[in-house]
């Protein structure tokens, strides 16, 4: 009897990034041209597997795609077990597994972050056959060594910190730059060393911001009256980060419904407060040092256009070995970059968890040896 042609869905969900269009050319191309399987693009994460929305995925459609930014799919945050349906939020995860099914699909892949290797595991909890790939701007994925995005946005980050410096120094100033990276620092880290600010801020290390105020006026007393703060989106005071975390342990603790409801209004409260922190932190700094501070936040910008060389290489061999997985019925497990290397890790190890900068990193400790100042 004839084999039968396997048959992969492929999503994207979460965040876009630089290399989503390269890792879904390396999977497809190594599943349709090397393995003779048939690819099936799912249209804007979960919620295309829920809404029946797909994209014939062939020779054509996987061709020009390596270069270009964002995702031909499509992306949502949509979560298969809390998605809004007619303005209701609903658990749509048999749905999902109906539609798999009716589709003949023999694996999903699900390219994401953090978020997406939660609800992948989840699907294969149900009992789908899942794989997923690491990619985020953030480089925040627990058990691999990078994510595809990182590299494109640490290269984006660094040119603008380049172009900052030439006006900082032009006018004497401070600008403070918000770099991406949700609760991690990597981005921030890479930015601020590859483009040797000054200052910089991370959520893993909580700031006094003093101590940066009292390092920027050592570089005035000795001549120089500029300086570049690269600070991550998560980056907090000692103060904000001590609330955080309390709010944090009382979310855990809660054990009635009341406690639960009040811990998560305290925890929104502190984030809404944090939305305005870099131009706080700016404001303080220009008052404290009496040099004039702006303030520039990159923002998407990060996350846009063509991806660099090493993403592509990256997306394309963790996409190549997807395909491999598939073709051994390897499942339930996200493909980890390892060295040169790729390792299938399983996605109850993955999901929940958080790859943050260790505070004794090594790129910590050669900002310090260079003299940058990371606020603690
Ligand atoms: O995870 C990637 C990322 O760009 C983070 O750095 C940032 O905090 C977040 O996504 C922004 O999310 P959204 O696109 O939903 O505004």
């Amino acid at each position: 009897m004839a084999k039968k042609i396997k048959r992969i869905g492929i999503l994207t969900a979460g965040g876009d990034s630089p290399g989503l269009n390269a890792a879904i050319r390396g999977v497809g191309k190594t599943a349709l041209g090397y393995y003779g399987m048939e690819i099936i693009g799912i249209r804007d994460g979960f919620r295309g597997l829920v809404e029946n929305r797909r994209l014939k995925l062939d020779k054509s459609t996987l061709a020009g795609i390596l270069t270009v930014g964002g995702t031909i799919l499509g992306t949502s945050r949509d979560k298969p077990h809390r998605m809004v349906i007619d303005g209701r939020t609903r658990d749509m995860t048999s749905v999902i597994v109906d539609n798999y099914h009716k589709w003949g699909l023999d694996c999903l892949v699900c390219l994401g972050g953090g978020g997406t290797q939660k609800n992948a595991l989840r699907l294969h909890q149900a009992g789908l056959n899942v794989i997923t790939l690491p990619k985020t701007i953030d480089n925040d994925v627990a058990m691999t060594d990078a994510t595809f995005g990182f590299a494109t946005a640490l290269d984006i980050a660094t040119e603008t910190i380049d172009r900052l410096h030439s006006t900082a120094h032009s006018h004497h100033r401070i600008i403070v730059a918000e770099i991406m990276g949700h609760r991690s620092g990597w981005l921030a880290l890479g930015a601020g060393i590859a483009g040797g600010a000054d200052v910089i801020l991370i959520p893993e290390i909580p700031y006094d911001v003093v101590k940066i105020a009292d390092a920027i006026r050592r570089r005035s007393r000795h001549g120089t009256n500029f300086s570049i703060v690269a600070v991550a989106e998560g980056a907090m005071s000692r103060d904000d980060s001590r609330a955080l975390l309390a709010a944090e342990k009382k979310l855990e603790r809660a054990k009635t419904l009341h406690d639960k409801k009040e811990a998560k209004v305290e925890l929104a409260t502190l984030e809404v407060r944090h939305a305005g922190n870099t131009m706080r932190l700016a404001k303080h700094l220009e008052e404290l040092t009496q040099l004039e501070s702006r303030v520039t936040i990159l923002g998407y910008v990060q996350r846009g256009g063509t991806p660099s060389a090493a993403d592509r290489v990256l997306a394309t061999r963790l996409g190549s070995a997807c395909a491999d997985l598939i073709h051994e019925e390897h499942y339930g497990v996200m493909v980890a970059a390892r060295g040169d290397d790729t390792e299938p890790v399983p996605l109850d190890k993955v999901a929940g968890k958080r790859k943050s900068v260790p505070p004794d990193h090594s790129w910590v400790k050669a900002a310090r040896r260079v003299g940058t100042c990371l606020g603690d």
